[in-house]
């Protein structure tokens, strides 16, 4: 059942979308790359059988510590079957094109959040001196003759978090220098240049809208240690705030989630931070409809949109949300209006009314951060809340119902590999593999 104060504390595992670039970043190299607190999601599972497909090893001496050696890669390509799982397949272009001159990947097509194109990345490469072109519905990109990217300066026209990684992998191995003007800001950016440079690249200014990166002529190996998830964090600050409880956050970064918490904070949650890796939410929260806008980091961030939402719906007052980062990413409206929401779309933003007495239904998960959100309402539905295809949440979230359970809440997964029943329990179906 819903309404249970979580209480206790909760741990945060690595950024799965910092992982995920990182893990790509080992191709750059013949040489061994260790990556610690890798978390252990689907996505990365994924990305893992993409580096194996292509020819590296991944060893996991650790279940979280990944060591990735592509001394030997004999497939220059994402294919399709992986590309159409996850997106950020497209993350081994870059590397690819770096190191061996050559790279294919399947065209992904929509996506649950829209039509997500990777337009930027492909013209970010030909500025470098890449020939790309088109064959049968995949990518293929080439490097001018000798097989190195040349330096540039490529100007995004629209902020673009993988399209801003692929383009700073290109550039490591490129001959001279690389410039790249408006690019994503996000803590994972940063994270990624990191590791790059303690791999011998020459990386500056990550974490800004200007990247310079001067080429090398060969990267080595190196040892890092993930970021912690930014999201994750936000997504169980929130489950505190809506189930009025105390939770202390550990291992968490709070510098990486100024945006979020100032939001939070102006709508009531009581947020302390312990110290620099711990947050803790406690008090009786009085939840105020507080707008918001998404927007690149620093600014709110997508990610946490549909879970802010869950969390309007217990607030007094109307709340306007709006979504500038995404064409469509608002399909966990219809499930959370399945389950008494009152929310109302028009266009690019939603208008919550609170706050309202959510109940159990069954509902249907979409995508990772939808799934999120689905899975607070549940937290303080009245009754059960059954949610299906719950392997969207495996993707982004390691074992949260087990991370849930262990603070209070009353959730279970019920099978393996499709959906979680939340009362909440979470009804089955969801794997992780
Ligand atoms: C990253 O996706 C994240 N994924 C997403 O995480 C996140 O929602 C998103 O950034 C925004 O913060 C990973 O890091 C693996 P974008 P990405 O390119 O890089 C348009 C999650 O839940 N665009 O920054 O694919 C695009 O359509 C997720 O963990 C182009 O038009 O997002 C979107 O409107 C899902 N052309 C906007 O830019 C391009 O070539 C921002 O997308 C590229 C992007």
């Amino acid at each position: 059942m819903g309404g249970r104060p979580l209480k206790g504390r909760i741990s945060i595992s690595g950024a799965k979308n910092s992982a995920l670039p990182c893990m790509a970043a080992a191709i750059l190299t013949p040489e061994k790359v260790t990556l610690h607190n890798i978390p252990y999601v689907r996505d990365i599972i994924t990305q893992r059988r993409l580096l194996e497909d292509i020819g590296a090893t991944v060893l996991t001496p650790e279940l979280r510590t990944h060591q990735i050696t592509a001394s030997h890669i004999e497939i220059f390509e994402a294919p399709y079957e992986l590309v159409k799982t996850m997106r950020a397949s497209v993350l081994a272009l870059g590397p690819l094109l770096a190191r061996f001159g050559k790279a294919k990947v399947s065209l992904p097509g929509g996506c649950a959040i829209g039509t997500r194109p990777i337009d930027l990345h492909l013209s970010g490469f030909e500025q470098l001196g890449a020939e790309v072109g088109l064959e049968a519905g995949d990518v293929l990109a080439r490097a001018p003759h000798g097989g190195r990217l040349r330096g540039a300066e490529i100007n995004f026209a629209k902020v673009t978090v993988t399209g801003t990684e692929n383009l700073m992998m290109a550039a490591t191995l490129a001959r001279g220098k690389t410039i790249l003007n408006n690019a994503a800001c996000e803590p994972e950016i940063s994270d990624l240049a990191e590791l790059l440079n303690k791999m011998g690249a020459r990386v500056r200014g990550a974490g800004t809208a200007r990247i310079e990166i001067e080429g090398v002529e060969a990267l080595g190996g190196a040892e890092h240690t993930i970021i912690p998830d930014r999201i994750e964090t936000g997504t169980f600050i929130v489950a505190a705030a809506i189930t009025r409880g105390d939770l202390e956050i550990r291992d968490c970064r709070p510098e990486h989630l100024a945006a979020l918490v100032a939001k939070l904070r102006e709508a009531g949650v009581a947020l302390e931070e312990l110290n620099q890796s711990t947050l803790r939410v406690s008090g009786d929260h009085h939840i105020k409809a507080t707008d918001v806008i998404t927007e690149p980091h620093p600014g709110f961030p997508t990610d946490m949109q549909a879970q802010y939402m869950t969390l309007m719906t217990q607030a007094n007052g109307r709340t306007a949300i709006a979504e500038t980062v995404f064409e469509n990413r608002f399909m966990h409206v219809s499930e959370l209006q399945r389950m008494g929401a009152r929310i109302h779309i028009d266009g690019h933003s939603a208008s919550v009314d609170g706050p309202v007495r959510l109940t159990g239904a069954r509902v249907l998960a979409s995508d990772l951060r939808a799934s999120a959100s689905l899975v607070l309402a549940g937290l303080v539905a009245e009754g059960e809340t059954s949610i299906q295809r719950v392997y969207h949440i495996d993707r982004g979230y390691e074992r949260i119902e087990a991370k849930l359970r262990a603070v209070g809440a009353d959730i279970e997964r019920i099978r393996e590999s499709v959906s979680a029943t939340l009362s909440a329990s979470l009804e089955g179906d969801a794997a992780i593999a």
